[in-house]
């Protein structure tokens, strides 16, 4: 196990954005001076595992859930890292601290890294962890939260399980982006792409679900397993909701009462239209303004919260 660096006091550059502060090489760096080198096979092959945490109001929301998915992700990739569960605890929480950001998008990766050859075999390489703490951000902008999401649902086939595990956060992404042009050429403002049995999968940073007759379901194949998802599912328990992971055909999902997309860039995110066509009303969903409501309320639960402590905050 590596001994972690000092914090050493260099502010974040006011001149740059976003502003935030990175962990690299072993070292906290101002965001613009965290370069990756051209070799790393992070770059080269999108070989990398990585999560994305937020902090809201001061406290990372369910730290403990993306640590479990980022470790577990490394072990399927057969990739480590010098730094155990408390460390990157540790790194996580300077970053923030560092950054000054009280709401932050806090992503950390773990790359296959580079090889002292430049050898072609993923076992002779030294894997790279960087972390980094920049302002929260959301997959929907102000407007599209008011009025809903316009959806577009591509012919764009999410890679099938068979070949990236989706539950191993990938960047893996050129799907994705085929889809959001797909998704732009016909007015919508991002897409969702399709499974291997053409049913509904996820979309670019975030999961879907269908509310139908007040039954709650979500993808299962060909997804990441969320963590927004998963707090839909523990809210729809507390609330006594059926809530069900199944597969969704792409009619099913038009015809819904309500939808919504889920993401930690953003929390819950109401859907108004898919593939033109209004989604129940054509309105935010009455559930789905309750689950935004419940979603950012659990914020304050000490249940999931981990409070950063801020330089020169005082106890509270
Ligand atoms: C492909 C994909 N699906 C789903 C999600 C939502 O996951 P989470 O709720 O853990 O942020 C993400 C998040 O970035 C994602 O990249």
């Amino acid at each position: 196990m590596h001994k972690l660096p000092k914090l050493t006091a260099r502010h974040v550059d006011p001149r740059t954005y976003p502003p935030g502060v990175a962990y690299m090489d072993g070292q906290y760096l101002p965001i613009q001076e965290a370069k990756l080198s051209v070799l790393d096979y992070g770059f080269l092959h999108s070989d990398a595992t990585y999560d994305v945490v937020h902090v809201w109001n001061g406290a990372f929301f369910r730290l403990g859930d993306h640590l479990e998915r980022f470790f577990r992700g490394m072990s399927e990739l057969h990739m480590s890292i010098p730094y155990d569960t408390a460390q990157v605890t540790e790194i996580l929480h300077n970053c923030v601290a560092l950054s000054g950001l009280e709401n932050a998008y806090v992503e950390f990766i773990c790359t296959r890294g580079t090889s002292p050859e430049f050898s072609r075999d993923p076992r002779d390489a030294e894997n790279r962890f960087i972390a980094f703490a920049i302002p929260f951000g959301s997959v929907a902008n102000k407007e599209q939260m008011e009025r809903g999401l316009h959806l577009a649902v591509t012919d764009v086939l999410r890679i099938p399980p068979s070949s990236v595990d989706p539950t191993v956060k990938n960047y893996h992404w050129l799907d994705m982006v085929k889809g959001l042009y797909a998704a732009y050429e016909r007015g919508a403002d991002t897409a969702v792409l399709i499974d291997v049995n053409g049913n509904v999968s996820e979309g670019p940073g975030f999961n879907i679900f269908a509310v139908k007759d007040g039954v709650v379901s979500t993808p299962n194949l060909s997804v990441l397993l969320g963590i927004t998802r998963q707090t839909i599912v523990d809210l729809c328990a507390e609330m006594g909701l059926p809530c069900h992971a199944q597969d969704i055909a792409v009619e099913d999902l038009k015809s819904a009462d309500e939808v919504f997309v889920t993401s930690t860039a953003g929390g819950v995110m109401p859907v108004s239209k898919i593939d033109g066509q209004p989604i129940g009303s054509g309105e935010v969903g009455l559930l789905s303004e309750r689950m935004m409501a419940l979603y950012w309320q659990l914020h304050a639960d000490d249940r999931y919260r981990s409070v950063v402590s801020y330089p020169g905050a005082t106890d509270q």
